[in-house]
């Protein structure tokens, strides 16, 4: 009874560590975008005065040009006519690395 209970929650805890790497992965890069105030004008799953991060994943999903590295610059230079008329203004606060990071989260969320 004991060993099966103890089996049990060895499962547990291994299954779950991944998932608990990956959500303290999710909070930091959240914590960035909040601190670079992208959450002023995106959500993850909803549109606001920007597209959701969701929707750029599921644009650039299928497209095999878009790279970690080109949305990383648009990320940093700013720009329009992508989503709408408005405009996204350029993010000199955000280095590449950062911006890399991000893009990087943006494209291969739920992967
Ligand atoms: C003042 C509002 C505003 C802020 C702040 C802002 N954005 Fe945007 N963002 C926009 C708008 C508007 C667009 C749509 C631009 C377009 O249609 O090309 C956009 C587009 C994007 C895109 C899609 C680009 C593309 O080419 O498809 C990404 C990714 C993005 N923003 C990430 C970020 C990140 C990361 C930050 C924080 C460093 C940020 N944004 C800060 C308004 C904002």
């Amino acid at each position: 009874m004991m060993i099966r209970l103890f089996f049990r929650l060895a499962f547990l805890f291994f299954c779950c560590l991944p998932l608990a790497y990956a959500t303290d992965n999710d909070a930091e890069m959240l914590k960035l975008f909040k601190n670079k105030i992208c959450l002023g004008c995106h959500q993850v799953d909803a549109k606001r005065v920007g597209p959701s991060f969701n929707m750029v994943r599921e644009k650039y999903q299928q497209d095999s040009e878009m790279t970690a590295d080109i949305l990383a610059t648009r990320i940093r230079s700013g720009g329009s006519g992508v989503w709408g008329a408005l405009r996204m203004p350029p993010q000199p606060k955000v280095s590449q690395e950062e911006a890399f990071l991000m893009a990087q989260w943006i494209l291969g969320k739920g992967e």
